[in-house]
């Protein structure tokens, strides 16, 4: 994916993002990723560059309920000028309750909502990117959250897959749906369920999306892995902004070279083992504070390490202690057994990484695809498709 082309120019062009009425200098986002970017992570990354930084997705029932996870995800640092969440929800009633109470008591200035979830346990009960395929739900979830995130003037956005298969599409209707009902921005990643994670997202159904809804920010998402994806889906595509998931996982210093790109500058950031010790050690740390507990603090890195060596020469042992860590202690003592003289290996870095995976057969409730409107029986089967779902 990486653009080897001496034509294409080096520098990311694009005027800042409107976001209603907020202007994101830096037209780039960090895609929401359960279990990733929680406020430690995002911290980061915003240290490395401009941006808009999104939490983990929290259900709109979690938040309803006001369970204590659902507003630990939520919580933003001081510093986060755009404080940003997104929801995701399976009916109107509660996803508007929702957003009236991050709303009301002043807990974002910006909601995003989930549409693109793939887990089969979530798309086998309708819910995740099943949804957009039931036109009625959806329009009816959209319209309730823009009412009442307009209270406050606050940006309500989508983020959604393709559709269900190719056979299936949903994107170019759901997003002039979206559009009418008053979204200030629509983020396509450019891949259906049926693909998962697997193959290549698709660049020219976001070009496509692009041209057909001049009227709103479009933001494009998939396979950005560096600075020169992020330049080439630009000029392929003519979108307003770029969202980026699985390409910083491990490498928060993703956006320092997409800052660079945007500033023209050439310079990217190409950390040797000492700086990513230092890096992920940070890391651990600021869990540490997030979650106020070492022993969870150090659990949650735990599922870094791969990420943040990926394609450094380090032992399998050496990795096997640091995947286990008990606390910060000994992870600093682990760190110090690495080889800090191991300089950036350069394309073993790169690429893809995270999730991958083959495609899969859609798992969907019986007879989803028979009617575009949601049924009876559908709409029980539903109410619990907001369990224990964990990401998109
Ligand atoms: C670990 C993980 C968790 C994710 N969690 C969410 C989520 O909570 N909400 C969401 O809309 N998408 C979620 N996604 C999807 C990403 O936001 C993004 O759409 C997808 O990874 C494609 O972008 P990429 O190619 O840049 O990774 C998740 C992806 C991963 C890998």
């Amino acid at each position: 994916m990486t653009d080897t082309s001496t034509t294409r120019s080096k520098q990311l062009k694009l005027p800042p993002l409107q976001l209603g009425k907020h202007t994101v200098d830096v037209p780039v986002v960090l895609a929401p990723m359960a279990g990733v970017t929680n406020k430690a992570f995002r911290r980061l990354c915003r240290e490395y560059g401009g941006g808009l930084y999104v939490t983990e997705m929290v259900t709109a029932r979690s938040l309803v309920e006001r369970r204590e996870e659902a507003l630990r995800i939520i919580e933003h640092d001081n510093d986060e000028a755009i404080r940003s969440i997104q929801i995701y929800g399976v009916d109107a009633v509660n996803v508007g309750k929702a957003v009236r109470m991050v709303v009301e008591e002043d807990r974002a200035d910006h909601i995003d909502l989930n549409f693109g979830c793939p887990a089969p346990k979530v798309t086998r009960l309708g819910g995740g990117s099943a949804l957009p395929w039931k036109t009625d739900l959806f329009q009816a979830i959209i319209k309730t959250a823009v009412e009442e995130a307009s209270r406050n003037d606050v940006p309500l956005t989508i983020k959604m897959r393709k559709g269900i298969d190719d056979d299936h599409l949903t994107f170019m209707e759901s997003a002039k749906m979206a559009r009418d009902l008053g979204v200030s921005a629509i983020a396509l990643h450019g891949r259906t369920m049926a693909q998962h994670y697997s193959g290549k997202a698709d660049w020219n159904a976001i070009a496509d999306l692009r041209e057909a809804i001049p009227d709103v920010p479009v933001l494009g998402n998939g396979d950005i892995f560096s600075a020169e994806d992020a330049i080439a889906m630009v000029e392929q595509t003519g979108i307003d902004g770029i969202v980026v998931g699985r390409g910083c996982q491990g490498r928060p210093w993703l956006f320092g070279d997409l800052q660079n790109a945007f500033d023209g500058s050439e310079e990217r950031f190409r950390p040797g083992v000492s700086e990513v010790a230092e890096m992920i050690y940070r890391h651990a740390e600021l869990l540490v504070e997030t979650f106020g507990d070492e022993t969870k603090g150090l659990r949650e890195i735990r599922k870094h390490v791969a990420w943040y060596f990926h394609g450094y020469p380090v032992g399998g042992s050496l990795r096997a202690k640091m995947a286990t860590v008990p606390d910060l202690a000994a992870f600093r003592e682990y760190l110090a057994e690495l080889d800090h003289s191991i300089e950036y290996p350069g394309a073993a870095v790169e690429g893809p990484r995270g999730r991958a995976g083959s495609p899969k057969k859609p798992h969907l409730p019986h007879g989803w695809l028979d009617s575009r409107i949601l049924g009876d029986a559908e709409r029980l089967g539903l109410v619990d498709a907001e369990l224990d779902i964990s990401g998109g």
